[in-house]
């Protein structure tokens, strides 16, 4: 399984990339610019050594992925997954981290903006039609990803189709001290992404990096 980041370049898909790369998946980073992809594939083979990484620009990386996790500002969204649309491998899933964030139209870091679909996730599905979309990641803070230790954290994954939510679970669950739980159907994908905003304020007002974790689960 060939997994491709884009916008793997920036903070979150870089911490997705690092970890997966050291259990042993096989990574493509996406960003615009193939040279970027390239440096940041490079930086992860000095901190995950025996890693199977290398970068290209996103397109590319979309179109030679069984699974493609989107990591990109909210800004880039719709037009990134327009250009990957006719590419995509059959069978090929979307794994969608983005939050959209106000701060991506020059509003709070703190909101999440309105999306007629519902969600970044559902929008994503819209686009893409025909090929599943899972939200996963989106509670997941950078800062945790890119470090060395254990994540304390869950890892919610919503989506409409199973064999793709469970390689989602699988992947979360790849990273050291996630869980990944089933959070039910792609519309639940909003709020994942607003507690996003929530945990920022939390990050805000307690000067701290939070990540969620569910209790009385069995
Ligand atoms: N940071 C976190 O802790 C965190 C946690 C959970 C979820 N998220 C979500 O994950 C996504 C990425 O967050 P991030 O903090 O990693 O962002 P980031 O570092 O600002 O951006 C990630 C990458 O996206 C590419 N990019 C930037 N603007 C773009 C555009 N207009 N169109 C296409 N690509 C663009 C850039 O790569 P190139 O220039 O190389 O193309 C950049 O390196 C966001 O939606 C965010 O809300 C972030």
């Amino acid at each position: 399984m060939t997994i491709a980041i884009l916008g793997g370049t920036g903070k979150e898909g870089f911490g997705l990339a690092l970890r997966w790369a050291r259990a042993g998946e096989t990574i493509i980073i996406g960003s615009r610019d193939a040279a970027r992809a390239q440096e940041s594939a490079d930086k992860i083979k000095t901190r995950a050594s025996q890693s199977k990484i290398s970068g290209a620009d996103n397109i590319a990386a979309a179109s030679a992925a069984d699974v493609i996790v989107l990591t990109v500002p909210f800004e880039g969204h719709v037009r990134l997954l327009k250009q990957i649309k006719s590419t995509l491998k059959p069978g090929a899933i979307l794994i969608d981290a983005t939050v959209p964030l106000a701060a991506s139209i020059g509003g709070r870091v703190t909101r999440t903006i309105g999306i007629w679909q519902g969600s970044a996730a559902q929008q994503a599905a819209e686009i893409l039609k025909g090929t599943p979309v899972v939200a996963a990641f989106q509670n997941i803070s950078a800062e945790f990803l890119n470090g060395e230790a254990d994540l304390d954290s869950d890892v919610i994954v919503c989506g409409d189709d199973d064999r793709a939510n469970q390689i989602a679970r699988g992947l979360a669950e790849k990273i050291p001290g996630v869980r990944a739980l089933d959070g039910g159907h792609l519309e639940n994908a909003r709020v994942l992404e607003q507690i996003t905003a929530l945990l920022i304020t939390l990050n805000i007002r307690y000067k701290a990096h939070t990540g969620i974790r569910v209790t009385g689960l069995k």
